[in-house]
């Protein structure tokens, strides 16, 4: 469960997020919505505990971000996986490579790479890719295997920063039907888009965000189309 609790974040003069409140249950799917600048990237940075509020709780499960001790947090942030919109690959890495360090950070013994790595490559659709570099990956090539980093160590959470912004609507598309799938096998979902058309299509629960108000949540539950 993930909760914001009267959360405030300011920087300087400028209200990031404002005062939002919003609980998301475990197996939720929700798109944080939102004009450019509405405070979704923030969002997720107080979710990580990057940032602590200026005001009011982040709550994950029973634990207050803001106080989980710092050489804790490493542990804390493996609940949550986290695709960013620009990949953030290792140019110098092959894909496999880029999914192993993953595992190598969270202290996955080295002889489930290969496995673990493979299951997540053929899931999202990329694993005849394995060898290549990510200079040589189409954008929506990129976005799977950031997709394979953010799944291959199995967290509960996936949180995904307008993870459509640079692709064609096919290409977009496709990547959303994973998420789904993702979903459907248990995973909470939550994704900050401004691309209407695909939260549209997908009839999800819709967070929107508005110079770090939040000006509409559309519940849970409701939403049941795919
Ligand atoms: N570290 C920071 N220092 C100062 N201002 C910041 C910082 N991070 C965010 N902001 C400000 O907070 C506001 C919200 O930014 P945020 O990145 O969360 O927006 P966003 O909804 O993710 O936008 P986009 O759709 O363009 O990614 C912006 O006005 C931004 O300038
Ligand atoms: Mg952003």
């Amino acid at each position: 469960m993930i909760k914001f609790e009267n959360v405030s974040k300011s920087f300087g003069d400028i209200k990031a997020i404002d005062n939002v409140n919003f609980e998301i249950a475990d197996g939720e799917f929700v798109f944080i919505s939102g004009p450019s600048g509405a405070g979704k990237t923030t969002l997720l940075h107080l979710l990580l505990g990057e940032y602590h509020p200026s005001a009011g709780e982040v709550i994950f499960d029973e634990t207050k971000v803001s106080q989980i001790p710092k050489k804790e947090l490493p542990f804390f942030r493996r609940k949550i996986g986290v695709v960013f919109q620009d990949y953030r690959l290792l140019p110098e890495r092959t894909v496999r490579e880029n999914v192993e360090v993953a595992l190598a950070v969270a202290g996955v013994s080295e002889e489930e790479w290969v496995k673990r790595a493979d299951q997540v490559l053929k899931l999202v659709g990329i694993l005849d890719r394995a060898q290549l570099f990510p200079s040589q990956l189409s954008g929506g090539e990129a976005q799977r295997v950031s997709l394979a980093r953010a799944l291959v160590t199995n967290p509960r959470v996936i949180f995904a920063d307008e993870p459509t912004g640079n692709l064609d609507w096919e290409t977009a598309d496709a990547i959303m039907d994973l998420f789904h799938e993702i979903n459907k096998e248990g995973k909470t979902v939550i994704i900050a888009s401004h691309h209407k058309a695909i939260i549209d299509k997908m009839d999800k629960r819709v967070i929107e965000l508005k110079k770090g108000e939040l000006v509409h949540d559309s519940g849970h539950g409701k939403h049941k189309k795919r």
